[in-house]
């Protein structure tokens, strides 16, 4: 149970291009489990951490980064898989460290052992941290490791 005296927190969770598919895209890599069913496991989760999650998947870059601006002044924290835009977007990067919101970046697959272009994320270096490859476990861990942060930073 959430204790009494922490302050609730909000946090934004984008979901990146494809991952809509999760549940039928290529499951012997992303798992069987929906975005719906990680969505809603995660504001369980946020419950337990009094944190209360909003969740939005784009395939759109511009709207990826348009949400990332509107984060200002509501979200204390960003939870983010952007998807194969991980490789590819400094837009989505720059947008992180404009609104310096603290990031955990998040992947399903471990993204070093795959493909080359999938070693280089350009979020990382502005990230507070990165989880990858422990399927839709890396998201809840990736909550847990963003809301420790998040009370800590409160604390000092
Ligand atoms: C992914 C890894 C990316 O390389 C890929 O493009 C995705 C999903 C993951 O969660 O493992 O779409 O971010």
């Amino acid at each position: 149970m959430p204790s009494n005296t922490e302050i609730h927190l909000n946090i934004l969770v984008l979901h990146g291009p494809n991952l809509n598919l999760l549940g039928r895209r290529e499951p012997g890599i992303y798992g069987a489990v929906t975005l719906a069913e990680i969505n809603s496991r995660l504001e369980q989760e946020g419950e337990q951490l009094s944190c209360k999650i909003f969740a939005l998947q784009s395939n759109h870059e511009g709207i990826l980064v348009d949400a990332i601006h509107d984060a200002l002044e509501k979200y204390q924290g960003i939870l983010i898989n952007a998807g194969a835009y991980t490789h590819t977007s400094i837009a989505i990067r720059d947008a992180l460290a404009g609104v310096a919101i603290p990031t955990v970046e998040v992947h399903l697959s471990n993204i070093y052992q795959r493909e080359a272009f999938r070693h280089h994320s350009f979020i990382a270096p502005i990230a507070v941290g990165q989880i990858s490859g422990f399927g839709a476990d890396s998201y809840y861990l990736g909550l847990q490791a963003l809301a420790h942060h998040l009370r800590k930073a409160e604390k000092n």
